[in-house]
This record gives structure tokens, C-alpha cells and sequence, in this order.
């Protein structure tokens, strides 16, 4: 045996600013798998992670939400801790990037970086929101395309005919947080030379590291000469301050990659055993791999190992590159209830449904994959339940019956078993070359052998003939250990049926080596179902709920006051996440009308403290005199969707109670509150 291997790997950290969904899942299943495959095979394979706590976004949603963004990355940590724990995402840890450990290797790294002249500084002109007070990212600019001239577009290009620009060049622009139109203000900004590395990146990026369609791509970006990279970000932002430099913050791609070895650290702190050194230091001999998708390579292929070399730590071994998951052949869409929440799917099926479907469908290279969702239920019900699980099911009765539920020591056809014996390790290698799509064609060729024999040998038949017992009994007691190899060759990929088997064939935990050992003269447990089939179903109800979740709020809230709670108050019940997504906040009605033509509408004017909205109620049967309404505070839901009426759009909805006509109660705050606080 060789020695065991010594491996970090890592996952790109999500921001903390959003649901997990299941184009993230791809990449963290991709992971998982890799890495179950490696301790399943006896290496030391170690796998972190955290939220990308940091950044403009995250402050802002935090103040739209009127939470801190302490409160907001904590709240999001705990929904993407128990998503990827279902999905069976097993991290060694999962951190944050807003950490202790993350502020000290985040200085450190730059403070070594500024000390070897890596550091320059120069002013740059930006837009500057005035009534917000502070700089404006490209996203936050809005205005006129100066090519086609349409408006509402983003400060860097064009959604309607692709045009890229700076945010200078926009006509009319305003800032997207305050709608103020922005001044062009200068700040003194801090660069990392990225040009010191060009040498080390060029033979760093060919040296196998990359994937070559990676590699080609980077190839293009040393070719047309490196440019400085500005780090720093003027307060207000949410992160870490610069070290000696009041006001200015790394910019939260700085440290996010170093959050990787910020998540190590926090583990190594509490894990005596785990030395953080022996994987981080110059020499070191353990590997490490980075998995990310393919948007994000030029910070994990570029900056992130100039950085590391700057700062005299090892650079990556490997950074392995996915591609974009699509659904049913497009881009993931709300409105066609596609663009599917790790939680919404979790709420219908089963995560090993989807970590084998992956799985069959990942391969090494960049390439988009798609999630079909007809081929999703039609595979793993032919592959897990009809080949893999129906050997046991096919087999264990017969044992259970004829022989206590003891396997014989008979093999039947050492043809077969020595057969799967020799395929192991061409799965081995497509588990660790990431060709996950051949490792499952080749477990499933190995599916279809054992059904073979086992068609072929009809023990259903032979049960019924006499004399036939023995090699009933011979032929089941094959038949179960061909399914034990399976569950050995799927447990990466599987660890709940393994767990589920392992019970079944009453063994302790497989490992990989597993496989070149038979049972014989063995006690089986009873045998219990291991999967049930995919019900189509379950299928269109979840993508039925993905489009809900847009609407959610439109179900709870409309129509205003129609009085009536739900038959059954316990399926009636949400989740707090549920609860929480609706953003209720407390408006002013400035001003209130009747509506030419309707017979219920009041058209309200509210004020919720940064803005104004205008939302129609079906609330005129209860307050004939709408003036009596202005100035009142009410609640109000901010995040429902806005809906087009005939008489104009509504831009959200009020709360009222009440069964209707002249009793309808628009809900009020007691007084002192103030338009715009959040309802929690
Ligand atoms: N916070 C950064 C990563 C910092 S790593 C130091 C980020 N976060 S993310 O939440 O937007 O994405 C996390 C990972 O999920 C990225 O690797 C990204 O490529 C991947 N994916 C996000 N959407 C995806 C799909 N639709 N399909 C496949 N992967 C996707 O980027
Ligand atoms: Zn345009």
C-alpha cells in the first residue's frame, strides 16, 4: 500500500447574501464526492468551506431588511449550513469569512505583500452617490445605454444590445440605491501589481494545475499583459479595514479566497492533530484543490496564487473548473419554476436522487450541464431502483427464507465476482480524474452483469423445483454480494443507501478495499426498502413551488382581508424562513383615492421611508371617505411582487383583517413608529 495521501480541498464560499440553489449544489456535490472518494479509498482528505460574508450587497440588503450584517451573514449561515448538511455535503468545516482568523490572515497576507513592494496606490475617479455617501460599484449606476440608447441599464453593459462601457460614458445615470444622480468624486485606491507574477503565472498555469481549456482561456489574459488589481473599497463597506489605512477596506475578493485558509485555521485550532503549516507552507508536500465554476477563474488562477507566492505560502495543485448547470436546456428561470432552491427541493425529494444524477452527468471538463428533469426521473429510477437496488430485493427474500437469512460460502460464478474485481480500478480512476459520468457508466455496466445472472438464473424458478435449494441459496448469496460491491464502488456518491446497506448486510462501514473480500457464511439483517422510486409528481410539485417562491407573499397577503384562515391550521404552517422572507415594513398612506371605473380599489400613496409607492386596495366597501385614511400608518408588504392592473401597477399590498364589505380593518403600528421600519 502506498502511503496515504495529504489533501485540502475547498468549495467556492457562497455569499452570504442568498439561497443556496441547485446550480450551487453542483459544485458542492461535485466536491463531496471527490472527497468522500478519497477517505473512502483510507487518504487524509480534508474539506472546508464558509460564507463570502463580506462586500457592498451584503451591507445593503442588511440595511434594506433593517437587520446588522453581523445579524444577516449569521441568519444565512445557519439556512446554508442545514442545506448542505442535507444535501450530505459533509465539510470538515464551514466558516465564515467575516471571522477572527480570516482578519489576521487577511492583514498578514497583505502587510507581506506591501512590505516586498507589491502594494501601489493611486487616486481614481469614481462615482460617488451623494445622498448615500459613498462610492457606487458599476452595479449600483443605472441609466441610458450610450450605444442603443435604452434605458435602465447597468453602469457596465448593456442588457439589450451587449454593450460594455464604463459608467462614465452612461447617459443620465443615477445611483440604483438612491435614485440621486452621482458626482464623479477621486479616493485614493490600493493595487495589487499583479505584473510582478506574470513569469510565475505562466508556467504555473501550464504546468497542470488547470484544465486545458482553462489553461488556453488564461493563456489569452497573459497574453494581452496583466494590469494591476485595485483591492481597496472607501467606507461605507462591509469587511476588513486596511491596516494603517482609516476608511479604506480590502476589497471582499481579496480576502475571500483567503477565507479558505481562514476555515483551515479555525479547524486546526480546535483539531490538536491538524498542523495548519505543514499545508500551507512553501514546501509543503500536501495537496490542495480548488473547485469553483467557471465564472470565477480568473480570481483563483490568477491573483489567488500571485498572492500566495507574494506572501511566501504554496500555491495550488489544482484548480478544478465546472461548468454552468442548466434546467430542462435553458438558463435556471423564475417564472418557469426553475430556478430551484437546495430548500424547495429538499421539501419534495430525496437528496441522493440528485447527488446521483450529477454524478452520472459530471465529467472533468468545463462544459454546461443540464438538469433535465424528465431524464432526471427516468434515470434514477432505472439505475438505482431497477439495477442497483433490485439485486438486493430480488435476492434477500430467498435468503431470508431458505437459509435464516445466511449467506452461503459457495461462489456461484467466480467469473463474475473476479470480474467486477478487475473493473475497480478503472472506477477508481474516473473517481479521481473527476470523470464522475464513467465511473456511474461503468458501476452501471457492472448493475447490468449481475441482473444478467440473475435473470438467468431465475432463482424465483428454481425455488419451485425440487432439489434446487442449494443453488438457490448459491445463486442469492452471489447476488448480494454483487450488490455489496455496487454500494462499495456508489458510496462516494451515495452515503445514505451505503449506510442503509450496511445495516442490511449487517457489516461495519465499507471502506474502498472493501471490495476484494466476499461475505460468506454471513448473518444478513431484514431486508428494508433502500430507495423508492421518483414520483413524477413530486417532480412538478417542486417546481411548482419554485414558482411560488416568487409569489409567496402575493398567497399570504391577498387579497387584503378576505378573512378566511385555512381549514386546517397545521398545513397551514410555515417555516420562520418562510416567514422571514416576507419583508413587511410600516408606510405612511400620504394620500388615498378613489380610482375612476373601479368599485373596490382605494389608490393609496404610501410612504415608506426611503421611497414612495403606489399600491391599490380592495379596501373602498369599508372606507367610503378615502381622505380619512391620509395619514395613518399601516403595514406593508415590500417584497411582493409588483402586479400591472388595469388601472396602473401595484407596487406591493397593505394588511387588513376582516370578512369584507364594511368590515375591513387595515392593521395599524401603535403609535411611534416610523414609516419604513421592518416588521419583525
Ligand atoms: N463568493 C464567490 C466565491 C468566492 S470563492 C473565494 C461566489 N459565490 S457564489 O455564491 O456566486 O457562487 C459559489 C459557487 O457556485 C461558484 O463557484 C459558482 O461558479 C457556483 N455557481 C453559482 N451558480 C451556478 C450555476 N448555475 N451552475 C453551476 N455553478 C454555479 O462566486
Ligand atoms: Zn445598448
Amino acid at each position: 500500500m502506498s502511503e496515504p495521501r495529504k489533501i485540502l480541498v475547498t468549495s467556492a464560499l457562497p455569499y452570504a447574501n442568498g439561497s443556496i440553489h441547485l446550480g450551487h449544489m453542483l459544485e458542492y456535490i461535485q466536491t463531496d464526492i471527490w472527497v468522500r472518494f478519497q477517505k473512502h479509498r483510507g487518504n487524509q482528505c480534508i474539506y472546508v468551506c464558509a460564507d463570502d460574508a463580506h462586500g457592498s450587497a451584503i451591507m445593503l440588503r442588511a440595511e434594506k431588511e433593517g437587520i446588522t450584517a453581523q445579524q444577516l451573514i449569521d441568519n444565512v449561515k445557519a439556512e446554508h449550513s442545514a442545506d448542505f448538511a442535507a444535501f450530505l455535503v459533509n465539510f470538515d468545516n464551514f466558516h465564515s469569512t467575516h471571522s477572527e482568523e480570516n482578519r489576521e490572515l487577511s492583514t498578514s497576507i497583505y502587510l507581506a505583500l506591501r512590505d516586498k513592494g507589491h502594494i501601489a496606490t493611486r487616486s481614481v475617479t469614481q462615482y460617488f452617490d451623494p445622498e448615500k455617501g459613498m462610492f457606487l460599484a458599476d452595479r449600483f449606476i443605472k441609466g441610458t445605454c450610450p450605444k442603443c440608447g435604452t434605458e435602465d441599464q447597468y453602469g457596465d453593459n448593456c442588457e439589450k444590445c451587449g454593450a460594455t462601457y464604463a459608467p462614465t460614458e452612461l447617459k443620465n445615470p443615477r445611483s440604483a440605491i438612491s435614485g440621486a444622480v452621482p458626482v464623479l468624486k477621486d479616493s485614493k485606491h490600493f493595487f495589487f501589481k499583479l505584473p510582478d507574477f506574470q513569469a510565475m503565472l505562466q508556467t504555473w498555469t501550464r504546468s497542470g494545475t488547470l484544465q486545458d481549456a482553462v489553461a488556453n482561456k488564461i493563456a489569452e489574459w497573459l497574453d494581452s499583459g496583466l494590469q494591476e488589481w485595485d483591492i481597496s473599497r472607501d467606507a461605507p463597506y462591509f469587511g476588513f479595514e486596511i491596516p494603517d489605512e482609516p476608511g479604506k477596506y480590502f476589497y471582499v475578493w481579496l480576502d475571500a479566497p483567503i477565507g479558505y485558509m481562514a476555515s483551515f485555521k479555525n479547524l486546526c485550532n480546535r483539531t490538536p492533530e491538524l498542523d495548519f503549516d505543514s499545508f500551507w507552507n512553501k514546501n509543503s508536500t500536501a495537496e490542495l484543490y480548488h473547485f469553483i465554476g467557471k465564472d470565477i477563474v480568473n480570481f483563483h488562477a490568477l491573483f489567488w496564487p500571485a498572492m500566495l507566492e507574494g506572501a511566501g505560502y504554496r500555491k495550488p495543485t489544482g484548480i478544478n473548473v465546472h461548468g454552468y448547470l442548466t434546467v430542462n436546456g435553458q438558463k435556471m428561470s423564475k417564472s418557469r419554476g426553475t430556478f430551484i432552491k437546495a430548500r424547495t427541493y429538499l421539501d419534495h425529494l430525496s437528496p441522493e436522487y440528485l447527488r446521483y444524477y450529477y454524478a452520472a452527468k459530471l465529467s472533468r471538463g468545463v462544459d454546461d450541464l443540464d438538469l433535465n428533469l424528465e431524464d432526471f426521473v427516468q434515470k434514477v429510477n432505472s439505475d438505482l431502483v431497477g439495477k442497483v437496488v433490485n439485486i438486493a430485493s430480488r435476492c434477500a427474500g430467498f435468503i431470508h427464507k431458505g437459509n435464516a437469512g445466511v449467506l452461503v460460502a459457495e461462489n456461484a460464478a467466480p467469473e463474475l465476482t473476479e470480474a467486477f474485481l478487475a473493473a475497480t480500478p478503472s472506477i477508481a480512476d474516473a473517481y479521481e480524474a473527476r470523470d464522475f459520468a464513467r465511473a456511474m457508466r461503468e458501476i452501471m455496466a457492472l448493475a447490468d452483469r449481475a441482473n444478467a445472472y440473475i435473470a438467468d438464473k431465475a432463482p424465483w424458478a428454481l425455488a419451485k423445483q425440487e432439489g434446487k435449494q442449494d443453488e438457490v441459496q448459491a445463486v442469492c448469496a452471489l447476488g448480494i454480494n454483487l450488490f455489496r460491491q455496487l454500494v462499495i464502488l456508489l458510496k462516494p456518491v451515495l452515503p445514505t443507501l451505503a449506510a442503509d446497506a450496511e445495516a442490511f448486510l449487517n457489516v461495519a462501514p465499507l471502506s474502498w478495499d472493501d471490495h476484494k473480500t466476499l461475505l460468506a457464511n454471513h448473518q444478513l439483517n431484514a431486508f428494508q426498502p433502500l430507495i423508492t422510486r421518483i414520483d413524477p409528481k413530486a417532480v412538478e410539485a417542486m417546481t411548482e413551488a419554485s414558482k411560488e417562491d416568487l409569489a409567496s407573499s402575493e398567497a399570504t397577503a391577498a387579497p387584503a382581508g378576505n378573512g378566511e384562515l385555512s381549514k386546517d391550521p397545521l398545513a397551514a404552517e410555515i417555516g420562520f424562513d418562510a416567514f422571514a422572507a416576507v419583508d413587511l415594513r410600516i408606510a405612511l398612506i400620504e394620500k388615498c383615492e378613489f380610482v375612476e371605473g373601479a368599485d373596490k380599489l382605494l389608490r393609496l400613496t404610501l410612504d415608506i421611508g426611503d421611497a414612495k409607492r403606489n399600491v391599490f386596495s380592495g379596501i373602498k366597501s369599508a372606507y367610503p371617505d378615502p381622505s380619512k385614511l391620509e395619514g395613518r400608518l399601516t403595514l406593508y408588504v415590500a417584497n411582493l411582487a409588483a402586479r400591472k392592473m388595469k388601472f396602473g401597477v401595484s407596487e406591493g399590498m397593505v394588511l387588513a383583517a376582516g370578512p369584507g364589505g364594511e368590515e375591513i380593518y387595515l392593521l395599524s403600528p401603535d403609535s411611534g413608529a416610523k414609516p419604513g421600519q421592518r416588521v419583525k
